[in-house]
């Protein structure tokens, strides 16, 4: 099992088995809605699944522009839980098609305030990309359209997605399974 920083890190998808989901993924995002196609993510945790499913895309022809949101969460207890925008994109996204992506689809909030957010501002389609969904956890009603991978509910950490500031530069996604 790899040892990073002194922690056990067991592997739950390799780097192998993501790019070969980027690929697919890519070509299911091309029979959606990508006329003068924007594709946002999420930061922080989606920047190296966004970075790899941008590649992959490219690859199918599709030639979107990026842009960058910083969403927040407040609040931990069961009320007043809520999102802010900590850097908001530049680009209009009136009537444009409009892929967010983000690493986790796991209470729904998150990805929930961002589609209301763009089509409050007159997105045409707003349809979302996430790595993993973790469905157990959902609370609000929203469905990604384009799901990596379904995801246990454990605590995932590496390819972009962190534990206390740490592991986010892992090529793949891991479990913290203890001390080495
Ligand atoms: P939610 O769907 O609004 O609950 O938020 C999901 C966000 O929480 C993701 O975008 C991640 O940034 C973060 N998150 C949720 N579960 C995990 C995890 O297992 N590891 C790392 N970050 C997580
Ligand atoms: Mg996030």
């Amino acid at each position: 099992m790899p040892v990073v920083r002194g922690k056990n890190i067991d592997p739950l998808f390799t780097a192998e088995q993501i790019a070969e989901r980027n690929r697919a993924l890519a070509i299911e995002i091309t029979k959606g809605p990508t006329k003068d196609l924007l594709v946002i993510a999420i930061l922080k945790g989606s920047f190296i699944f966004a970075a790899d499913l941008l590649r992959a895309l490219h690859d199918t022809g599709l030639a979107p522009e990026v842009e960058f949101i910083t969403l927040s969460s407040y609040g931990a207890g069961t009320v007043s839980q809520g999102v802010r925008i900590v850097k908001d994109i530049d680009s209009d996204v009136k009537d444009r098609d409009v892929l967010l992506i983000d690493d986790i689809l796991e209470s729904g909030r998150t990805l929930r305030f961002a589609k209301e957010l763009l089509y409050e501002r007159g997105a045409r389609n707003v349809t979302l990309a996430v790595l993993l969904d973790k469905r157990v956890k959902r609370q609000e009603n929203i469905e990604a359209d384009y799901v990596g991978f379904e995801c246990p509910d454990y605590f995932v950490v590496g390819y972009g997605m962190d534990v206390a500031y740490a592991f986010r530069e892992l090529p793949f996604v891991g479990i913290v399974t203890g001390d080495a």
